[in-house]
């Protein structure tokens, strides 16, 4: 288990020796620095009715057994259906809200406190997801106020970021990635940084079918650890999960999951499909763990 080796391996780096047949036994990052692996869905405008989402977070709750890879798994759904969910799942995966707004009371018509998540027992939010972003024009000021909110309130928060195609095709994703971070977390003080979960989600990966190559998403995962690092220290940022999202399939998420730096996934179209989604939460790393 994943987990367990990366508990032993965390109290004891120095111990772990390098294996004679080869570094197809290396410990990963994940492993050295203890991050338990996270695997997210993002049901977005879906499924249409209750009893749908009922029966898939069922089926996704199913998937995860004792054999299972020692994973944290939440699924971040529409507000109607969190209560509903929470209950159908034996308390086996969290589940989390979509967005939040950064206002606690008043005139905002339509809007969903952090205050009113977490007194139905919500830890968790996403910020800053790029349909967020687009679709409903949230600044980088803005995510950074729902980030703020959702720390404040004793929650934790999934911060998205992510470059656009030409942004990709310029070699920017690496600084587009770091402006977003720098603005999203502005202010979360460094205790706090436990309950924050980075997300790189590259847009042009998102529901394209265009999943990038583990290569890519390492490379842009090494960047934003090494900017948490500035932000923060080195320490923080070995602690901090970075999950890849876009486009991840039971394909995908193997290869992705080997990758150092790669901590999770927060998965949208194949958290739709119980079977696709339960095998995602049954990755297996190509590091034997
Ligand atoms: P996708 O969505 O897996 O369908 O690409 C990911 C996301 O938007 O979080």
């Amino acid at each position: 288990m994943k987990l367990a080796i990366a508990s032993i391996l965390a109290g004891s780096v120095a111990a772990f020796a390098p294996s004679p047949i080869g570094n197809q036994y290396a410990a990963t990052s994940t492993q050295l620095h203890a991050r338990k692996p996270f695997i997210s869905g993002n049901w977005k405008l879906n499924p249409q009715t209750k009893d749908e989402a009922l029966a898939l977070a069922k089926g996704i709750a199913s998937s995860i057994t004792e054999n299972s890879p020692d994973v944290d798994v939440a699924l971040f759904v529409p507000y109607v259906f969190i209560e509903s969910t929470m209950s159908s799942v034996d308390g086996k995966l969290s589940v989390g809200a979509c967005q939040v707004c950064p206002q606690l009371k008043g005139a905002y018509t339509g809007a969903i406190s952090t205050s009113m998540l977490k007194s139905i027992g919500v830890e968790w939010a996403l910020a800053g997801h790029s349909e967020r972003r687009e679709i409903y024009g949230e600044t980088d000021d803005y995510i950074n106020a729902q980030c703020l909110k959702i720390i404040d309130e004793g929650m934790s928060v999934m911060l998205c970021i992510g470059e656009s195609l030409a942004e990709f095709e310029q070699d920017l994703a690496g600084s587009v990635c770091a402006v977003q971070l720098k603005k999203g977390l502005k202010g979360i003080n460094r205790e706090d940084l436990d309950r924050v979960a980075i997300a790189y989600e590259p847009v042009w990966a998102i529901g394209t079918g265009k999943v990038a190559t583990p290569e890519i998403a390492q490379n842009v995962h090494a960047k934003c650890r090494a900017i948490i690092a500035d932000m923060y220290d080195q320490e923080a940022a070995d602690a901090i999960r970075i999950l890849y999202g876009g486009s991840v399939t039971p394909e995908s998420v193997d290869d992705l999951m080997s990758m150092p730096d790669i901590d999770g996934a927060l998965v949208g179209g194949a958290s739709l499909d119980a079977s696709k989604f339960g095998r995602i939460i049954n990755f297996k790393s190509a590091v034997p763990v």
